[in-house]
């Protein structure tokens, strides 16, 4: 599962920290100064009222409405309005101004003036209680609507400003985020390409920073890669190229010391019998017969003809074989097992080519059961290929053996080749297939071929 990706793990702290800092930080600053810029109304205001109360302004409110801008409301201990300079209507003003509350609290807190922030017809009014004697209640009310107003015009403009920066953040976030990450996807992918086998191209170092230096380096790495794989190649080449020499010369000697022998002694016995004579030459075609079985064998491993690939019903194709070598089974009392996949595709192989490797392990397997016994073929379908296991009871191949089966010209028999399971290999390789043996010594041998269902480009 993808977790989060370098560009989210940029964008989203960025985001996070921002939206804190833009968002928190002038709520809690608005909230400092209403809570200071109140205080200072409420002491102010009540000195207003120390003032009225000291000069005895507190008959005449018209005055103080006309000195301070503040509204006076006088109370009577019934809460009746007994005189506002508030317009309108007041036989409300009790429930409105919470005046029960208020009196309370006087009460209990033993205190001359009580403030309380009230919002009356809809405006704010920061309002000092005084009381006075017989339970009549002066109430000197300020307007700060506008403060309110002022309040929420800045709050909103906060919000408006946190909005566009927040946006900003996010879009200049997600642009750096894109730029770091895109050298960093192209690399991804071209070490996509390097593990798919493809050494010759070369990822382009689009920034100058870390991620470009990361792509040259990757670039050296590739290079050297191709050049070490290139070196590995043509010496391994060299290698094969001396051991099968080496094999074809030791091959091809046996045949020709006796042709040598065979002709030295015609040459030298001059009084032989017409048959001897005859017998020999026959035993001299025998051996260059030999020899040209070896440099077919040889040439078809060194120079595979190319492919020649169409559907084909798997199954089929064996059976086609398997038929051309019924009698022969049956003369080795070699009982024959079929376990076919019903329903098989069709898969794009060489008819020919399949049909001479997979003879080749038959005949094997005849080979090493002399005695008799049972040859069980099997395909069967994997996901994406197709499995054919050869199987017989036969002699089986020691361990030490095991590594050296696909080996040309590795062979344990005295008119053996040696090339019929090494180019039974070439055929699998050529069709991007597989081969593998395991074995048992004195109980037998398992020849396993893979085919891909489908041919890879
Ligand atoms: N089914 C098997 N059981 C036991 N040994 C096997 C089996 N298949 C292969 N071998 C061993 O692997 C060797 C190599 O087999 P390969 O088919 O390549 O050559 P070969 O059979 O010896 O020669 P040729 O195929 O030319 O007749 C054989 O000589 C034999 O020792
Ligand atoms: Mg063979």
């Amino acid at each position: 599962m993808r977790r989060y990706s370098i560009q989210n793990k940029i964008v989203l702290p960025f985001i996070l920290l921002f939206t804190v800092v833009v968002l928190i930080v002038p709520v809690i600053t608005i909230a400092l100064f209403d809570r200071k810029y109140d205080e200072q109304v409420s002491r102010e205001t009540q000195e207003w009222l120390e003032a009225i109360v000291d000069t005895g302004y507190m008959h005449q409110p018209e005055k103080v409405k006309e000195a301070y801008g503040a509204e006076v409301t006088v109370v009577g201990n019934d809460n009746t309005v007994n005189y506002t300079t508030l317009s309108g209507d007041w036989t409300n003003f009790a429930d409105e101004m919470k005046l029960d509350e208020v009196r309370k609290h006087i009460k209990e807190s033993d205190l001359d003036f009580v403030s309380q922030n009230i919002i009356v017809d809809g405006r704010h009014y920061k309002v000092i209680y005084y009381q006075q004697a017989s339970d009549r209640l002066y109430c000197l009310m300020r307007d700060i609507d506008k403060i309110a107003g002022a309040k929420r015009h800045v709050t909103l403009l906060m919000l408006g400003i946190a909005a566009v920066v927040i946006l900003l953040v996010g879009v200049i976030s997600h642009l750096i985020g894109r730029n770091l990450t895109n050298p960093i996807k192209d690399l991804v992918q071209f070490t996509r390409k390097v593990a798919g086998g493809n050494l010759n191209e070369q990822c382009k170092a689009k920034t100058h920073d870390e991620i470009g230096d990361l792509t040259v380096a990757f670039n050296q790495m590739t290079r050297d890669l191709r050049n070490s794989r290139n070196e590995l190649i043509s010496a391994e080449r060299l290698a094969t190229a001396g051991k099968m020499a080496a094999s074809f010369a030791h091959e091809i000697r046996n045949p020709l010391s006796s042709m040598r022998m065979l002709a030295q002694m015609l040459m030298r016995k001059q009084d032989l019998s017409e048959a001897r004579r005859k017998q020999s030459m026959e035993y001299i075609l025998e051996e260059i017969e030999r020899i040209d079985v070896i440099v077919k064998g040889f040439m078809d491993f060194a120079r595979p003809a190319s492919l020649d690939p169409a559907p084909h019903d798997l199954n089929q194709v064996l059976q086609e074989v398997l038929d051309l070598m019924e009698a022969n089974l049956n003369h080795h009392q070699i009982l024959l097992i079929k376990k076919f996949a019903p329903d098989l595709p069709a898969i794009p192989l060489d008819r020919d080519k399949l049909k001479q490797a997979f003879m080749n392990i038959v005949l094997n397997a005849m080979d090493a059961m002399p005695e008799g016994g049972t040859l069980e073929i099997l395909t069967l379908q994997d996901p994406d290929r197709v499995r054919i296991d050869v199987m017989d009871t036969g002699v089986g191949i020691p361990p030490e053996d095991l590594n050296r089966l696909f080996e040309p010209f590795f062979t344990t028999k005295s008119q053996g080749t040696g090339l019929g399971l090494a180019n039974a290999k070439r055929v699998l390789e050529q069709h991007s297939g597989d081969i593998q043996g395991k074995s048992v010594v004195e109980q037998g041998t398992t020849i396993s071929l893979w085919l891909p269902l489908s041919s890879k480009s």
